[in-house]
C-alpha cells in the first residue's frame, strides 16, 4: 500500500517545510553495521581552506547544479561541494558578447561556501582568465581543473579533459598559469589513472601537478578508455600517495556506502574522498559517511515516504529556476536516480521518463514511486548516458 504522499501539497508546500533534512542531521539511530571503534579522520586542507569533513561532492555535468547542491547541503556531510564542469572558452565567449554567464554558474555567486567551480579547456591563458573571473567576481573557494573527462566532445574535439594526460607538460603549464591568476585561492586538479590500463601515467602526472602549484589532486581510479566500465582501482590510487610530498590526495571511484568511504581512508590512505554517482539517489550518503569518520554510527537512510517528499522538494527547486515544463523534463533523470535499486524502480522510471508538468510528476510519484524498501542493488549510473539519465 502506498501511504503518506499528498500531491496536493505541491512543491511549494514542501519547500516551506524543509524540516526533513534538518531532522536527518540529528538522527542518532544505530545502523546495523555501525563500527565498534572511533575512527577520527582528520579534515582535509586545500591551500588555506579546511575541508571538514574530508568528503567532497563530485562535479557531475548535467546533475550537480544549484538544486542538487542545495539538497546535499541540507543533509550535510560534504566538506566541499562542486559545480558541473564549465567550458572556459564558452565562458570567455559569453563574456565578450556581454551575455549572461553560463547556466552552470546558477547559484554560485550567492550560495554558501565552501564551493568549488570546475573548468575545462586546454589553453592556459583561457583557463587563467576564467579562473581569475571566478575568484574576483564569484569569490569561489576553489578553482578545479578538469583533466579527466573521457567524453569525445571534450577529448577528441577539444583536446581537453583526459586527452591532456597525453600531454603532461601542458597540464603543468595550465596549472602554473591558473594558480598564478587565482592566487591566493587554491587551484586543484581532477584526473584519471591514465589513458589506458596499459599506460598508467598518474604517478608522473601527480608530481607534475604538485610541482606546478596545485593545492590538491583528485584521482578517479579508472582510465579514460575505461569510461565507467570495470571497478575503480583503489590499489593504484593508494600507490600515488608517496609521490606527493606537499599536497593532499583525494580518491574517487565506486564509493557507494559509508563503509567504503571509511575504508578509503583507513585502508587506502587517501587524505580525502570524492563521491559522485551514488550521491545522486542518496544525497544523505555524505552525512552517513561523515558520521562513520567521526566514529559515530551512520544515521539510517530516510524512509521511502521521506524520500518521496525530498524528491518533491528537489522538483520545486528545479521548477523555480527553469519553469514547469523544462523543470519537469530536467527532473526526470533525478527522479530515476531516487528510485534506483528499489523494488518497482523500473516501472517508476518508465512513467517518470515522460512527465511534462507538475501534475504529471505528482501523479507518477504517487502512483509509481517505490513503496517498499529492498536492500540497495549497488547498481549505479554509468556516465552521462546512464540509466540515471531519463
Ligand atoms: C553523469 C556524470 C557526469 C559527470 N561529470 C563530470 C564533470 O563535469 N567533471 C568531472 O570532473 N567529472 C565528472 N564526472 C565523473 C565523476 O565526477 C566521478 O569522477 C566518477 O563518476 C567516478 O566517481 P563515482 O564512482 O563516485 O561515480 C561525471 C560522472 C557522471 C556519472
Amino acid at each position: 500500500m502506498r501511504v503518506g504522499f499528498r500531491p496536493r501539497l505541491g512543491y511549494d508546500g514542501f519547500q516551506h517545510n524543509p524540516s526533513f533534512p534538518e531532522r536527518f542531521a540529528h538522527v542518532t539511530t544505530l545502523s546495523t553495521n555501525a563500527p565498534a571503534g572511533r575512527p577520527q579522520i582528520a579534515p582535509l586542507v586545500i591551500g588555506d581552506l579546511v575541508v571538514d569533513p574530508p568528503i567532497l561532492q563530485a562535479p557531475m555535468a548535467g546533475f550537480t547544479n544549484y538544486a542538487f547542491r542545495q539538497i546535499v547541503r541540507e543533509f550535510g556531510g560534504s566538506g566541499l561541494l562542486a559545480t558541473e564542469m564549465v567550458n572556459a572558452k564558452g565562458f570567455v565567449w559569453l563574456d565578450e558578447q556581454e551575455a549572461e554567464h553560463p547556466d552552470r554558474l546558477w547559484g554560485v555567486a550567492d550560495e554558501p561556501r565552501p564551493l568549488a567551480v570546475q573548468i575545462w579547456d586546454n589553453d592556459p591563458e583561457t583557463l587563467a582568465k576564467v579562473g581569475r573571473r571566478l575568484v574576483e567576481d564569484y569569490r569561489v573557494s576553489v578553482v578545479d581543473i578538469n583533466f579527466g573527462c573521457p567524453v569525445r566532445q571534450v577529448t577528441e574535439k577539444a583536446h581537453s579533459g583526459s586527452y591532456l594526460l597525453r600531454e603532461p607538460d601542458r597540464m603543468g603549464r595550465i596549472i602554473e598559469r591558473v594558480v598564478e591568476a587565482c592566487a591566493p585561492t587554491p587551484v586543484t586538479a581532477k584526473t584519471r589513472l591514465g589513458c589506458t590500463r596499459d599506460k598508467i601515467v598518474i604517478h608522473d602526472v601527480a608530481q607534475i601537478v604538485e610541482g606546478a602549484g596545485a593545492a590538491a589532486l583528485t584521482v578517479h581510479g579508472r582510465t579514460a578508455a575505461d569510461m565507467f566500465r570495470g571497478s575503480a582501482d583503489w590499489e593504484t590510487i593508494a600507490s600515488i600517495k608517496p609521490h606527493l610530498k606537499r599536497i593532499p590526495l583525494i580518491g574517487n571511484g565506486d564509493l557507494d556506502t559509508p563503509e567504503k568511504v571509511l575504508e578509503a581512508f583507513t585502508h587506502f590512505g587517501v587524505d580525502g574522498v570524492m563521491i559522485a554517482r551514488a550521491s545522486l539517489g542518496k544525497p544523505w550518503l555524505f552525512a552517513q559517511a561523515a558520521a562513520l569518520l567521526r566514529g559515530e554510527p551512520a544515521p539510517l537512510e530516510p524512509s521511502l515516504d521521506e524520500q518521496r517528499r525530498l524528491m518533491v522538494r528537489h522538483f520545486g527547486l528545479v521548477v523555480d529556476r527553469f519553469g514547469e515544463q523544462k523543470g519537469s523534463v530536467l527532473m526526470r533523470k533525478y527522479a530515476c536516480c531516487y528510485a534506483q535499486g528499489r523494488r518497482g524502480a523500473r516501472e517508476f522510471r518508465k512513467h517518470v521518463a515522460t512527465i511534462r508538468s507538475s501534475e504529471e510528476f505528482f501523479a507518477v510519484v504517487e502512483r509509481w514511486f517505490p513503496s517498499d524498501e529492498l536492500p540497495s542493488t549497488g547498481r549505479q549510473p554509468t556516465g552521462s548516458g546512464s540509466s540515471c539519465t531519463a
